[in-house]
């Protein structure tokens, strides 16, 4: 278990709208900020964070919560391992005790050993290049060289691979790491593929080689890529990590954990296609800067790249390879609604080249002059210098209206459909046929993909067993965790629990009367007409909250903010009663409409079900007594019970069609 005093702590240094925007950028919007909700694919800022609570909440899609919340959906990591991640970030010691592996998931038990070993790995690569006799004799120098300099090789933490086949590895078992684990991290590799996870089958993936690590946009190593030097060779110049359980390629971005905040700064990015040209636009001032390094650029990608800028400028070869990469990109970039500018670079240049060559404001000033839109991009690519031949304008307007045809907004599209025409010189109405006939094929494309993908769900659909849990489904999730996913779903049988606790939430610290205020009166009323809540986790809520009034004396939404069992849901209406959003109005309920006077007749409402509820369990084991009794007196002790209870009921009956408003 984590102490307590090390969860509040990092309440209290982590502030959401900073643990947010490491990974959105955030605008001012009166007391709160909003940005583009990073959990589904947002269009217009429909997330929001509130300060002064300490909640983020999403009004499209619905995520919401708590600073922790936050960092286990992004980083797709369990409720203990969030506060690690946070108390890492903050510089908030643990004990290597504190977190008790054995209470992860299976899941997030690998993924915390896969990324122990990649940090273990850049730090021992980081170590051999500067202080390893390979390091200092020939591969430093080889960056040096280059111009790269030993700020940057600190910066990016460069290192040196290990040069024999096994450096790493050996090293890496010697401190304590498993096979099974540099495996999974894909820092290793098998050396015969029937053989098992074992020493002697196994080999270091990088050999010979610079790394460079690849982090994710918060900074934890996810793999690395390798340069090999060598000349007199046929392994390929570039090797990369394998996909892992933490490395998904289409979903990272090179550089952007160092790169985002000038990124957000400048309000613009350049896309680069190598480590080196990152590293190297880096070094001489140019920071705002991110490659695919080596993938096609994806949607994913795209998405991650919008939530701290629109404007996004390619840098590319002028070779061949070059030019067709950066057609497919804009294609992808279009479609994610960014606006994208390409600067070509003369052939045999790229951006690392160039800035070496001709310094930092030369490179300015030639992306300034050559950045192009896809239109001119297109126009000088396919036609070149022959403006005039007809099947070169033919190729060349369907190519921009394939482009056009991915752009969301029709307002764009017909903005670019206008300029087009005049460029060309062919009628607009020709264009928008063929924009249209694009934006057709790929809808019937998205058709195909999505029955295949439903075909291949329906073979996969294997039935689950009536009793038992379905197939491969061994863990068992502690109930905490459980909880926490589920964030307290309201089903039939608790959703009066459920209304209570978000009355308590919203008022648990206001006037009741002159002897007590709302959580007190609540407590006393469950206490006394022994109605505690039915289901267990909601009890257990209640005692929670209970005992915690009982010790300090003051309950509040903080301390229902931060509870992990209720931080959701308290995010859910609390930010609702605050309008964060210009659409909460939609998401209006019935518990926000009660105004600010009404919140006593609320209390004693929802109390009243509660205790409905109550009754009429007791008058349905009643019922059940009287059915098996078998005495006289028992029937007729059972019958009064009966009526006194029909009493009870009526009474409460009675009380809540008084106060329904
Ligand atoms: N790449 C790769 N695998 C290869 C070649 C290239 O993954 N076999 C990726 C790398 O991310 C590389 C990028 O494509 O950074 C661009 O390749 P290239 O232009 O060949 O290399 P540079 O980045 O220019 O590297 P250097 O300047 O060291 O040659
Ligand atoms: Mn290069």
């Amino acid at each position: 278990m984590i102490p307590q005093a090390i969860i509040d702590k990092i309440f209290d240094v982590a502030p959401i709208e900073e643990v947010v925007g490491e990974y959105v950028t955030l605008k001012r919007a009166g007391a709160n900020y909003k940005g583009l909700c990073p959990f589904h694919d947002d269009t217009n800022a429909s997330m929001s964070v509130s300060p002064s609570k300490g909640i983020f909440k999403c009004f499209s899609c619905q995520q919401g919560g708590n600073v922790f919340q936050f960092i286990m959906e992004h980083e797709g990591l369990s409720y203990p391992l969030a506060i690690k991640h946070l108390a890492e970030r903050y510089n908030i010691p643990i004990e290597e005790g504190q977190i008790d592996v054995n209470e992860l998931k299976e899941e997030a038990r690998i993924k915390e050993g896969v990324y122990a070993c990649l940090e273990f790995a850049r730090k021992y690569f980081n170590d051999r290049l500067n202080n390893s006799q390979d390091g200092t004799v020939i591969y430093r120098p080889y960056l040096i060289e280059r111009g790269i300099n030993q700020q940057t090789i600190d910066k990016f933490s460069i290192g040196l691979s290990g040069t024999h086949k096994s450096h790493l590895l050996d090293e890496a078992l010697k401190s304590g790491y498993g096979a099974q684990q540099l495996y999974d991290a894909g820092l290793v590799k098998k050396i015969n593929d029937d053989g098992g996870i074992i020493q002697s089958n196994l080999r270091d993936t990088f050999i010979e080689r610079i790394v460079f690590p690849i982090y994710n946009v918060s900074g934890k190593v996810l793999g690395f890529g390798g340069r090999i030097i060598k000349k007199d060779t046929k392994a390929p110049k570039y090797l990369n990590s394998p996909e892992t359980v933490v490395y998904e390629k289409r979903k990272e971005l090179y550089g952007l954990s160092v790169s985002k905040n000038d990124i957000r700064i400048k309000d613009q990015v350049f896309l680069v296609e190598g480590y080196m040209d990152v590293v190297s636009l880096n070094q001489s001032g140019v920071e705002n800067v991110v490659a695919a390094s080596g993938t096609a650029f994806t949607e994913e990608q795209a998405r991650l790249l919008k939530r701290f800028t629109h404007n996004i400028t390619m840098l590319f070869d002028g070779d061949i390879a070059g030019v067709n990469a950066s057609l497919k990109h804009v294609k992808t970039l279009l479609a994610a609604d960014l606006n994208v500018k390409v600067a070509l670079f003369p052939a045999n240049e790229d951006p690392d080249s160039f800035i070496q060559k001709r310094g930092t404001s030369e490179f300015q000033a030639y992306v300034i002059e050559r950045a192009q839109n896809f239109i001119e991009l297109i126009v000088e690519l396919k036609m070149g210098d022959n403006k005039h031949d007809p099947i070169k304008k033919a190729e060349t307007a369907r190519s921009i209206a394939e482009n056009i045809a991915a752009l969301p907004d029709p307002l764009k599209r017909a903005a670019f459909i206008s300029e087009t025409a005049i460029l060309l010189a062919i009628p607009e109405r020709i264009l928008i046929d063929e924009v249209n006939k694009f934006k057709q094929d790929s809808r019937k494309q998205k058709e195909r993909e999505q029955r295949r993908d439903e075909r291949v769900q329906e073979q996969q659909n294997i039935p689950i067993p009536i009793d038992g849990p379905p197939p491969g489904f061994d863990y068992v999730p502690d109930s905490l965790e459980i909880q926490m996913a589920e964030s307290l779903l309201v089903d039939k049988k608790n959703y009066q629990e459920q209304d209570l606790l978000k009355t308590l939430i919203l008022y648990a610290d206001q006037e009741f009367d002159e002897e007590q205020n709302v959580a007190q009166y609540i407590f006393k009323e469950l206490e006394e007409d022994e109605i505690w809540p039915v289901s267990a986790e909601y009890a257990e809520i209640f005692k929670e909250a209970h005992a915690y009034i009982e010790e300090h004396k003051v309950l509040n939404e903080l301390y229902f903010i931060r509870n992990p069992r209720t931080s959701k849901l308290a995010a859910d209406i609390l930010s609702k009663r605050h309008s964060l959003s210009p659409g909460w109005e939609e998401n209006f309920e019935k518990i926000v409409k009660t105004d600010a006077d009404n919140y006593k007749h609320q209390v004693v409402q929802n109390l009243n079900y509660l205790k409905l509820n109550h009754i009429e369990m007791l008058m349905k084991e009643n019922q059940e007594n009287l059915k098996t009794a078998d005495t006289d007196e028992d029937i007729v002790i059972f019958q009064n019970l009966h009526a006194n209870l029909q009493e009870i009921r009526k009474k409460v009956t009675d009380q809540i069609g008084t106060v329904i408003l």
